[in-house]
């Protein structure tokens, strides 16, 4: 029997149910004595809350209660998700009257039915004295470095002397904006009480985050919570924190003695659960004129929250990706009244990409340099921000890959010189990079006495295909059919899964599975070998049966094993480091855009595009270059059009919708061509995977925009290109 699983593009498991209708989401779960939470937004963006008339609403018809500042239960501190706790950001909700931005949560109103609830939240009168909002970063006040959870400057060499004296010389700023996460599936929390033990069916990327934080606030231990998430309807990084209506919930549940679940609105998204910072990038490069970059300085800020000093890292790759001797990279961040923002799609990557990846192109247009030659000239054969060696890197085979399959040999090396009716059409390219990163993860494998083989984890299905990769790889280690093979994930009673966050989930709980089968196979064939009466040394393990090499006629199946050990044999993975500690572990990649750009209307359309990436072993080639597919069309969003607006004076957002906020749709994504090199990486993991969640969207906007300046000869700095900003 074949059992060689591992890269076979097979369909996810979960399709059908998803497409029949039959996933259940957070927010499709009805306990019996359901009640419904709605969360009431503060309308100013700073002061304080006045009164609240919570006596005449509490008289409506179904309303059960309104927790204000002043009525909710008192809630224990909860630590931010980075300092070891899970909240979003440091604050504990509704716990004082100080509003921070505009839709905070001040109220939260339970009802019988949704309606009611949603009455008494329409009805409900709130005095606030307001101030003024500080919504402007040159209004803001300037975080002090020590808040920060990198530590900047980072510094190699002398990049800012270094650079006065270079014969070709680039010193340009840029900007991207306020990006929401915008999930289809809206964050969603149901929470049961029964005694002291609390189960929480939450829409989450961290099922054990959630479970500390609910811990954490309540004052009870660990055991006594339980979060479930089967499914969850997109995340992108917004569902990896603790969000303050999750905890509102439970206070909720607790409060009225019945289940309660609260579910956030479509414009609730916009202010309760994160969002990519607003961030403003310096960078300067010094080269001389051959294209040997000498220095490379990478700086600027971010906005943040008054209340957490969120770093959005755009510096993070300057200092590894290219070969350069002297680079200096600095950020702060300035808090202005706006939630807390979050990890989105890979925080620092995307932006940062954006800027460094576009200033290449600038300097290469400086130099007369082709743009990939450039880049090859700069090419780094080890890390050289630390000096280890790769565990893996085919970015040169990317580069030639990507630029045969677009067509790079025609690209006309002055802009303006394609022109096809109305239509500028230009091609542009960029590097795409994403570490390998990995998290503390265990996994549990056994065989049951029906023959099943089960490994079982409190990992997340973010719609990427997890319980089905995790499957294949699991029945091809154990030799055994895939349909006799499940995946069990999303509840905090199976084993300690990490945050599927940082495009580590593959790596990290793969690691643990593959690790659980190996001790399985040991058990199993230790039992058959004591059965069968054979020394374990001529005893193998697979298939379904334990038998003896010489003999395999000799043999006992798993199930029986399984039935004489009480139903099951079972084995338990702890995994805390993952490969070789004297690599440097990254993924990379190479981004290729062709451009159609009308000149007279500034509308630009994305014709062609076209991805290479070496990711280490793809475990299933479907969903993997979905993933990808995924990645670049949210590239090309932000490349043309996702941008969240704030009114200045409010403090609010100008659209809190997908009507305002613009996401691409069939008719703005063309056809992408994804492609996976194959690489061998033995050092970075058991699996030999570098991850794939965030790569894909690193360095598609400045590809795009690259593209743009080929088509037309025109900068455009800032993002998203929208029509404005190519024709001003
Ligand atoms: Mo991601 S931004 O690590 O979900």
């Amino acid at each position: 029997m074949n059992t060689d699983y591992v890269g076979q593009p097979l369909t996810r498991r979960d399709g059908p149910l998803k497409v029949s209708g039959g996933a259940t989401y957070s927010a499709d779960l009805h306990p019996p004595g359901l009640a419904y939470a709605v969360a009431v937004g503060s309308t100013v963006g700073r002061g304080l809350v006045a009164a609240v008339d919570t006596a005449s609403v509490e008289k409506m018809p179904g309303v059960l209660k309104v927790l204000t500042h002043k009525t909710v239960m008192r809630l224990k501190q909860i630590p931010p998700f980075n300092m070891g706790g899970s909240l979003g950001e440091k604050r504990n909700p509704l716990q004082d009257d100080v509003i921070y931005h505009a839709g905070q949560i001040v109220a939260v109103v339970v009802g019988d039915t949704l309606e009611h609830a949603q009455a008494g939240a329409d009805s409900l009168r709130i005095r606030y004295d307001a101030l003024a909002p500080v919504t402007h970063l040159d209004k803001g006040v300037k975080a002090p470095a020590s808040s920060f959870t990198s530590k900047y400057p980072i510094e190699r060499g002398k990049a800012q002397e270094r650079l006065k004296g270079c014969e070709v010389t680039l010193d340009v700023n840029y900007k991207t904006p306020h990006e929401h996460h915008h999930p289809i599936e809206t964050h969603a929390t149901t929470a049961v009480w029964e005694g002291e033990k609390l189960t929480v069916y939450d829409a989450t990327q961290n099922n054990f985050g959630i479970r500390k934080g609910l811990a954490m606030a309540f004052g009870i231990p660990n055991s006594q919570v339980r979060v479930l998430c089967k499914f969850i309807g997109g995340a992108f990084g917004c569902k990896g924190a603790m969000w303050s209506h999750v905890a509102l919930a439970a206070a909720a549940a607790k409060m009225v003695g019945r289940p309660v679940r609260l579910q956030l609105t479509r414009p609730q998204m916009v202010t309760l659960v994160g969002h990519r910072a607003l961030t403003e990038q310096r960078v300067a490069l010094g080269a001389d004129k051959q294209g040997k970059i000498l220095a490379a300085v990478h700086e600027g800020r971010n906005s943040t929250s008054t209340i957490s000093d969120f770093t959005e890292p755009f510096t993070i790759t300057t200092p590894m990706l290219y070969n350069i001797p002297n680079v200096f990279c600095n950020q702060h961040v300035v808090r202005v009244n706006e939630g807390t923002p979050t990890y989105m799609r890979a925080p620092g990557e995307s932006p940062g990409t954006f800027a460094f990846e576009c200033a290449l192109d600038e300097l290469a247009a400086q130099i007369g340099l082709d743009p990939i030659e450039l880049r090859l000239r700069n090419y780094a054969e080890t890390d050289p921000s630390d000096g280890k060696p790769w565990s893996s890197k085919s970015l040169r085979e990317c580069y030639a890959k990507g630029a045969e399959r677009i067509g790079w040999s025609q690209r006309s090396a002055q802009p303006g010189a394609h022109r096809d009716g109305d239509w500028l059409v230009g091609l542009g390219m960029a590097t795409a990079t994403y570490p390998a990163v990995h998290f503390p993860a265990t996994c549990a494998a056994r065989v049951l006495a029906d023959g099943r083989l089960q490994f079982r984890t409190g990992t997340h299905e973010m719609g990427t295909g997890t319980a089905t990769v995790m499957a294949q790889l699991g029945a091809e280690i154990m030799e055994y059919p895939l349909e006799k093979t499940e995946f069990e994930l999303g509840d905090t009673d199976l084993p300690v899964a990490p945050v599927s966050g940082g495009s580590a989930t593959t790596g990290s709980v793969g690691t643990a599975l593959h690790e659980a089968a190996a001790e399985l196979r040991k058990k199993l064939t230790a039992l058959g070998a004591t059965t069968l009466e054979l020394p374990v040394a001529g005893t193998e393990c697979k298939g379904g049966f334990v038998f003896a090499t010489a003999d395999p006629k000799r043999r006992i199946s798993w199930s029986e094993l399984a039935k004489s050990a009480g139903g099951m044999v079972e084995a338990l993975a702890d995994i805390k480091q993952f490969g070789s500690p004297a690599h440097s572990k990254h993924s990379f990649g190479a981004q290729f855009a062709e451009v159609r750009v009308d000149p007279d209307l500034g509308i630009v359309r994305v014709s062609r595009f076209v991805g290479v990436y070496g990711c280490g072993r793809i475990l299933n080639h479907k969903t993997a270059a979905s993933q990808m597919r995924g990645g670049i069309t949210m590239g090309l969003g932000m490349a043309l059009m996702e941008e969240s607006v704030m009114d200045k004076a409010s403090g609010r957002w100008l659209s809190p919708n997908l009507a305002g906020y613009h996401v691409p749709t069939n008719a703005d994504v063309p056809a992408i061509e994804v492609i996976l090199l194959d690489e061998h990486d033995p050092h970075v993991n058991a699996v030999g995977t570098k991850g794939i969640g965030e790569i894909g969207i690193t360095g598609v906007a400045a590809a795009v925009v690259n593209a743009i300046y080929n088509a037309t000869g025109k900068r455009v700095r800032e993002l998203p290109v929208v029509p404005a900003r190519l024709l001003s």
